[in-house]
């Protein structure tokens, strides 16, 4: 069952970010995940990644990847790393990707995803 969590809240940024800024998002199609109905398995399965990392750290994560305008603290590396891993790291930029239309292009953000992965994975060594 989903629940009104961070991964949410991430793609309620998605959404009020574009509304608000005017950032060139277009043509979204997300249904928040606390609406009555079915939801994926493998909705839920990154409902469960994005529950890894605290809501500061979701917010500095998902600006550094989609804007590219914070800096992500040694903390949410740790996050990063330690609690959400790769996998669902990837799964979740392309996921986000695939249901908005961001004005940067979409190879451009999956490059800076895989720079903060591995800038965070240096960090923690
Ligand atoms: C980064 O850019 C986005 C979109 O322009 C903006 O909403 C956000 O507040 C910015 N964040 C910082 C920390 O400047």
């Amino acid at each position: 069952m989903a629940t009104f969590n961070n991964f949410s809240l991430l793609l309620c940024f998605v959404i009020s970010s574009s509304l608000m800024f005017n950032i060139g998002l277009s043509d979204i199609a997300l249904t928040p995940s606390n609406t009555p109905g079915p939801v994926s398995s493998y909705e839920d399965y990154l409902t469960n990644c994005a529950s890894k990392l605290d809501s500061i750290c979701g917010k500095d994560i998902f600006f550094a990847i989609f804007f590219g305008n914070t800096t992500i603290i040694e903390d949410c590396c740790d996050e990063l790393v330690n609690d959400v891993g790769k996998v669902c790291h990837d799964d979740m930029t392309k996921y986000v990707l695939t249901k908005s239309k961001f004005k940067n292009s979409d190879v451009q953000i999956l490059e800076r995803s895989q720079k903060i992965w591995n800038d965070c994975v240096s960090v923690e060594l």
